[in-house]
């Protein structure tokens, strides 16, 4: 089947969700609230403008924020292989109850393991 645009396939509607469930359970993760701020709305805000680019729909994050450089705005925060552990099974859980279709769902979090590795910036604690 030709492939499509993966923004479109999941649609708006369905992104915005994921991405709420997903910083709901950041929220209580042990291993990431506390380098997250108290209040999540304004990330989960700009996560829903850069996951639609990422994902190939209007380049929302840009036109706010400039370049993304996510590695470069994840610098001031430690991320350690723990945490990126954390996102993403907070990711996946979040996924698998929004009901992403299996194909979108296995392309999608498979381009987020790659993107949460690149993220790391700091060794685990001892
Ligand atoms: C912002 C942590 C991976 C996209 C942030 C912030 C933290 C964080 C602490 C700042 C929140 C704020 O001040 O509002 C992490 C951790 C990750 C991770 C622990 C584990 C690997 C990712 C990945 C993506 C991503 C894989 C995208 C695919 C973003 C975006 C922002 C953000 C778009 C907002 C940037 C901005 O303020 O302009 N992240 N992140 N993060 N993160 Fe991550």
């Amino acid at each position: 089947r030709k492939p499509l645009i993966p923004y479109e396939e999941i649609g708006a509607e369905k992104l915005s969700e994921l991405i709420d469930l997903f910083y709901s359970k950041v929220a209580v993760h042990p291993d990431l609230y506390p380098i997250f701020p108290d209040d999540l709305t304004e990330t989960a805000r700009k996560q829903k403008q850069f996951m639609t680019q990422y994902l190939g729909g209007p380049n929302l994050f840009s036109e706010e924020h400039g370049h993304p450089m996510m590695k470069a705005r994840h610098m001031p925060f430690p991320i350690t292989p723990t945490r990126a552990e954390a996102w993403l099974s907070c990711m996946a859980e979040a996924m698998d109850e929004v009901e992403l279709d299996e194909n979108i769902r296995d392309f999608f979090f498979r381009r987020l393991v790659l993107t949460a590795k690149h993220m790391v910036n700091k060794e685990d604690d001892q």
